[in-house]
């Protein structure tokens, strides 16, 4: 899909559909307004008999409307103007953009993006329309042998301002929003795809090509370079497959030389049985979605080179299957972390944090500014805070405070959680230096616990996103959770 940004009156847009908004109870927008004048009262009039509202996500597409230079118009409600915020904008826009995508119109000039929104400016506005946009149109039918057909698909959107001089503000916000929205989708194929499709290798593959069409660099480390890096915990968690695991670098090198770079870590288990402590059969299948973490920095780093982030950064993907096989790590079996610090891992299904602990410290060869990784680790996350936020941890407040406000920018929203060594006992073995669970109570705590052992040589945050990386039910599929965070925890980065 393709965006254009402009500024000019509704009348005179020659475009298949011009999308304006309407509140309820029946009050036009200024846009809507201005059709209504050109058109000698057309839209006051269907708007009194009561075939438009305003009730929020409701849509009522009109042909032939006198004294307009387009086709046709597209009125979206938007509820009561009082209660107009960034979800009900969201909805509008996400409403437009499905309506356009499903009738006729090859392209609309969406007058939406005029409409004020509480606390935030136009940047925001235009951002967020485009990144919705193209989340609206997304669809994985990759593995279907017959595509679903889209007679005429929406190709062109054109995002109105109203000022003039909100016209260079505004494309700068589209690219960021195209840049985001194209992440979102990559992080949601590579999550939808099946774990025979989407193996560790694949992975690599994938993160390759697309390094090479962004130009990034990509490293692949193979076992046996992880192995001479001592990685005794993240390789025992690939005992029991087939598959050989992949230890995935990306590196944008966009800031000054020599300035720390932000490292990225995601989760890339392409399937979790659990190992030897297998997991109940029901809905297992979800465990393809173990690589979230994994294809959510994949995507951070494809927006961060496509907008050219004046900073330096790093993604490391450790990844692996968790398999029963019959070299599958034990419970009960000691291993030895690139750290040096060892596991007993009493539950092989606590395999991620086994992965991301050496990643965490391959990442201090960077000296990096800070470390973020993201990780589908704990269902005791999804007891705590459901699907609506991910859970944050840090070691550092300035940190924690940067990614919460991306997330509430992106809408892409995180809850800051307890990491006090309170909770640290919880870890305590009595056979290696500490265990790979901490019990029932907190368990999504201990798991962070956990990293943090691992993250004392540099600020350091976790995303615990086992709640908000994927959908289950009618709607199953990933959610592209929480790329958008983290491009725009990267973009508030470029001015710190
Ligand atoms: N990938 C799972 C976490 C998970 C489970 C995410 C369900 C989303 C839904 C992780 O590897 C895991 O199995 N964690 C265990 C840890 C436990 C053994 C301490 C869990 O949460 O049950
Ligand atoms: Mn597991
Ligand atoms: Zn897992």
């Amino acid at each position: 899909m393709e965006f254009s940004i402009k500024s000019g009156s509704p009348e005179k847009q020659r475009s298949a559909c011009i999308v304006v908004g309407v509140f309820e109870p029946r009050k036009l927008t200024g846009p809507a307004e201005l059709i209504d004048s050109a058109s000698k009262g057309y839209l006051s009039d269907i708007v009194r008999r009561g075939d438009m509202e305003g009730k929020s996500g409701r849509t009522l597409l009109l042909h032939n409307v006198p004294g307009l230079l387009g086709d046709r118009v597209l009125l979206v409600g938007l509820g009561r103007e009082k209660d107009f915020r960034e979800r009900e904008y969201r909805e509008a826009v996400r409403a437009a953009v499905k309506t356009l995508d499903e009738t006729g119109a090859f392209d609309g000039s969406i007058y939406l993006t005029e409409v004020p929104v509480r606390k935030r400016d136009v940047a925001w506005r235009v951002r967020q329309a485009t990144l919705t946009a193209i989340d609206t149109v997304y669809r994985f039918d990759r593995m279907k042998s017959k595509k679903e057909e889209v007679r005429r698909p929406v190709r062109k959107l054109t995002l109105m301002v109203e000022r003039r001089n909100e016209l260079g503000p505004a494309e700068a916000a589209m690219r960021e929003g195209e840049a985001i929205g194209q992440a979102v989708a990559l992080a949601k194929d590579l999550g939808n795809l099946p774990g025979n499709v989407c193996t560790p290798t694949y992975l690599a593959e994938r993160a390759q090509e697309m390094a090479r069409a962004v130009g990034l660099s990509c490293e692949i480390l193979e076992r046996s370079d992880c192995e001479a890096l001592k990685m005794g915990s993240f390789l025992s968690v690939a005992n029991g497959s087939r598959q050989p695991p992949k230890f995935i670098i990306l590196e944008h090198k966009g800031g000054k030389t020599g300035a720390k770079p932000v490292v990225l870590i995601g989760k890339g288990i392409t399937f979790d049985t659990g190992g030897i402590s297998l997991k109940a059969g029901e809905g297992m299948d979800e465990m393809k979605f173990d690589m979230c973490g994994a294809a959510s920095v994949i995507g951070a780093m494809q927006a961060a080179a496509t907008l050219k982030l004046p900073l330096n950064l790093v993604a490391l993907v450790p990844s692996t299957e968790n398999m029963p096989g019959g070299a599958a790590t034990k419970p009960g079996d000691i291993v030895t972390s690139m750290s040096g610090q060892t596991i007993e891992v009493l539950n092989t299904d606590a395999e991620g944090r086994l992965i991301l602990c050496d990643a965490l410290t391959y990442a201090e060869r960077y000296e990096p500014a800070c470390v973020v990784d993201v990780a589908t680790l704990t269902g005791a996350c999804v007891v705590a805070l459901g699907h609506v936020a991910t859970g944050l941890y840090s070691n550092n407040d300035g940190l924690a405070r940067e990614l919460l406000a991306a997330g509430d920018d992106a809408h892409d929203r995180a809850w800051h959680m307890p990491l006090w060594d309170d909770y640290q006992e919880q870890l305590k073995s009595n056979f290696a230096d500490m265990a790979n669970i901490g019990g029932r109570p907190a368990g999504s705590v201990t798991a962070a616990c956990f990293l943090s052992r691992f993250a004392r040589k540099f600020e350091w945050a976790h995303l615990d996103i086992a709640g908000t990386a994927w959908k289950s039910g009618a709607a199953k599929g990933s959610t592209g959770r929480p790329v958008s965070m983290l491009t725009h925890f990267l973009l508030g980065r470029v001015d710190h």
